[in-house]
C-alpha cells in the first residue's frame, strides 16, 4: 500500500464515516438486545438464546432450572434460529391446563414424533390422537384389573429371590464393585418383558451378563434419540441421518438390534398365538387382527421404555440419596420391622401386597427421591392454537411447551423453603402418606396421559427398596459427589452407581 492511499484511508471524511457506521452498529445491537426480564433466558439479536444453548446445552437440565427460578411466574419463553420457539414452564397452573384442562391443544406434535419416530415408531409414547387413545384403551384393562397385581407381585418376588438377591450376596463374597443401576435396569427389564409379554429375557441371571448387547443398544437409541432435541442447528440430524454418518449411523444400528429383539418376540408370540390368548398385554395387541407386526414391533418397544427405564433411575437416585441420609434409612428399617412383627415374619420374607401399602415412610421415601430426581425429567408437548397461559404467559401455535418436572421440584413456591433437601416427611400427615397434587408434582404426568404404570412402579420399586435395605448395606462408593447425569427419555446416572454390598445386622443399626 502506497503512503497516499494510507493518507487517503485515516483521512478525516474516512474517519468520520467508520465511527459513524461502528456506533450506529453498535445503537442497532443495544436496541435489538433484549435484557432478560428478571430470570429467563438472554436472547441475542438473530440468534436468540443460542448462545446460552450452546454453552450449556451439556448441563441443559441445571442451566434451564436457574432460569426459570428467578422467574416471576416459573416460566421463560424460548426462542433460537430454525424457527424453535417455545415456553419452559416449572407453575402448576400451566401444567393444568396443558395437561387436563386444555389438553386437545397440546398434543405430543408432529416435531415430537418426528424427532423419536425411527426409535418409538408409534408406540403409545409416540402417538396422538385415535393412534393413541386405541393403544391406551387396549392397555388400560392390563393395568386396571386386580390380576396384574398379583401377577406383578408374583414375578417381582421371583425376580427378587432369585435373581436380585443372589447377585449382592455374590457381591458380598467377592467384595468387586457392582455397578447397581444396571443391576436395577436388568432387574426392571426381566421384570417388564414378563409381565406385558410373557418373556423372561433373564438379564440378571446367571453372572448377570445376559443381553448386554440389547441392554447397550437400548440405551444408545434412546439418548441418542433424545440428543436430537438439543442439535446446535436444529435439525441438522437429519442430513447425517441421509449420509448414515456419525451418531446417526450408531443410532441406526441401535435401533435395529433393538428391533430385532422385538421381532423376535412377536414372531415367538404369533406362533404360540392359538394357545394363549389375553394372558398379557401383549396378546391383546395379537388378538386384533388389524395390527401389524411394525405397530406390534411399537408397541413393545414403548413398554420396554416405560418399565425398564423408569423405576430402575428412581431406585438408582433413591440409593444414592439413602447413602448420605442414615436417619432415613434408620426410619425405614423401623417401619420394615414393625410390618414384620405385627404379621409374625422374617427377614427374607416375601411382603404381600396389603404389607406394601402399609409402607408409608418408605412411600414417602421414594416419592421424595423422585421429586429431587424425576425419572422423567421434562416433557414437551406442542400448542396447536394461540393462546394466554393462566400465568399470561403468550404461547403461539406450533411453539413446544415443555413442563419442567426437575425444576418444579426445586422451586421455592411449591415445596417451601426447603425445596432442595431430602424430607420423606412433608409427604407424611400423622404417619399417613399424603398424595400430592399431580399438577405440582407431575412426575408420573397428569390428566388423561397419566402413567399407566404408576401402581406397579410402587409396587415394584416398595419391594426392591425393603428386601435390598434389609438385608444389605449398599456402600455407595464416592457417595458426596452428585452422580453425573444423562439427559435421555429417562435421567440416568452417566457413569453408573458403582456400590460394595455388605450384609447388615440389623440388631446393630438400633
Ligand atoms: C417410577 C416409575 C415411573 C415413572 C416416573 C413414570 C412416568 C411416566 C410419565 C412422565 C409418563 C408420560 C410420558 C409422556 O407422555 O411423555 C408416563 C407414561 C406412561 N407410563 Fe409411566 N412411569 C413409571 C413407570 C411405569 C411402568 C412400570 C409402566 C409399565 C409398563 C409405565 C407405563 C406407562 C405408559 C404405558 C405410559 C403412556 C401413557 C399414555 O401416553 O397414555 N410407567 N409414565
Amino acid at each position: 500500500m502506497n503512503t497516499a492511499m494510507e493518507l487517503q484511508l485515516f483521512s478525516l471524511p474516512s474517519f468520520l464515516f467508520v465511527s459513524l457506521l461502528s456506533l450506529s452498529l453498535y445503537l442497532y445491537l443495544y436496541s435489538t438486545y433484549k435484557k432478560p426480564r428478571k430470570g429467563g433466558f438472554k436472547f441475542y439479536p438473530l440468534v436468540g438464546a443460542l448462545p446460552g444453548f450452546v454453552k450449556n446445552r451439556h448441563r441443559f437440565l441445571e442451566w434451564t432450572t436457574e432460569a426459570l427460578k428467578d422467574c416471576p411466574t416459573h416460566s421463560a419463553v424460548f426462542h433460537r434460529p430454525g424457527k424453535v420457539h417455545g415456553v419452559i414452564t416449572a407453575n402448576p397452573l400451566n401444567v393444568e391446563h396443558i395437561l387436563k384442562t386444555n389438553f386437545e391443544n397440546y398434543p405430543k406434535g408432529e416435531r415430537f414424533i418426528r424427532h423419536l419416530e425411527d426409535f418409538l415408531g408409534q408406540g403409545i409414547f409416540n402417538s396422538d390422537g385415535e393412534l393413541w387413545k386405541v393403544q391406551r384403551k387396549t392397555a388400560s384393562y392390563e393395568f386396571n384389573t386386580r390380576s396384574l397385581r398379583s401377577f406383578v407381585m408374583e414375578n417381582v418376588s421371583f425376580e427378587i429371590s432369585n435373581r436380585l438377591v443372589p447377585t449382592l450376596t455374590k457381591a458380598i463374597k467377592t467384595e468387586q464393585l457392582l455397578d447397581l443401576q444396571d443391576v436395577l435396569e436388568r432387574f426392571a427389564f426381566d421384570n417388564i418383558c414378563k409381565v406385558a409379554f410373557n418373556v423372561d429375557p433373564g438379564c440378571l441371571s446367571g453372572d448377570g451378563t445376559a443381553g448386554s448387547d440389547f441392554m447397550l443398544a437400548f440405551e444408545e437409541a434412546a439418548t441418542l434419540s433424545s440428543g436430537r432435541f438439543r442439535y446446535v442447528v436444529a435439525y441438522l440430524w437429519r442430513i447425517k441421518k441421509f449420509f448414515n454418518f456419525g451418531s446417526e449411523r450408531k443410532l441406526k444400528k441401535s435401533i435395529q438390534i433393538v428391533h430385532d429383539f422385538a421381532n423376535d418376540i412377536i414372531r415367538s408370540r404369533l406362533e404360540a398365538k392359538a394357545a394363549k390368548l389375553d394372558e398379557d398385554l401383549l396378546s391383546r395387541f395379537i388378538g386384533n387382527y388389524e395390527n401389524s407386526p411394525e405397530f406390534l414391533r411399537d408397541i413393545i418397544i414403548s413398554f420396554i421404555l416405560a418399565g425398564r427405564d423408569t423405576t430402575s433411575s428412581a431406585l438408582s437416585w433413591f440409593f444414592w440419596l439413602l447413602s448420605f441420609h442414615p436417619d432415613v434409612e434408620r426410619n425405614i428399617l423401623k417401619e420394615l420391622e414393625t410390618i414384620r412383627k405385627r404379621n409374625e415374619k422374617n427377614i427374607g420374607d416375601t411382603y404381600s401386597f396389603d404389607e406394601l401399602r402399609d409402607m408409608h415412610y418408605l412411600h414417602a421415601a421414594i416419592s421424595e427421591s423422585m421429586r429431587l430426581y424425576p425419572p422423567v425429567a421434562i416433557d414437551t408437548k406442542a400448542c396447536l392454537k394461540d393462546e394466554i397461559l393462566p400465568d399470561g404467559t403468550f404461547i403461539g401455535e406450533g411453539w413446544f411447551i415443555t413442563y419442567h418436572v426437575y425444576a418444579m421440584g426445586r422451586t421455592e413456591a411449591i415445596w417451601g423453603e426447603n425445596c432442595n433437601e431430602f424430607v420423606p416427611e412433608r409427604w407424611l400427615e400423622n404417619g399417613i402418606y399424603r398424595q400430592e397434587n399431580p399438577f405440582r408434582y407431575p412426575v408420573f404426568q397428569a390428566g388423561p396421559r397419566i402413567c399407566l404404570g404408576k401402581d406397579m412402579a410402587y409396587i415394584q420399586m416398595k419391594s426392591i427398596a425393603a428386601s435390598v435395605i434389609e438385608r444389605f448395606v449398599i456402600d455407595v462408593q464416592d457417595k458426596d459427589k452428585c452422580p453425573d447425569k444423562v439427559l435421555s427419555l429417562t435421567l440416568r446416572m452417566k457413569d453408573g452407581l458403582p456400590v460394595k454390598v455388605k450384609e447388615r445386622h440389623v440388631d446393630v443399626i438400633w
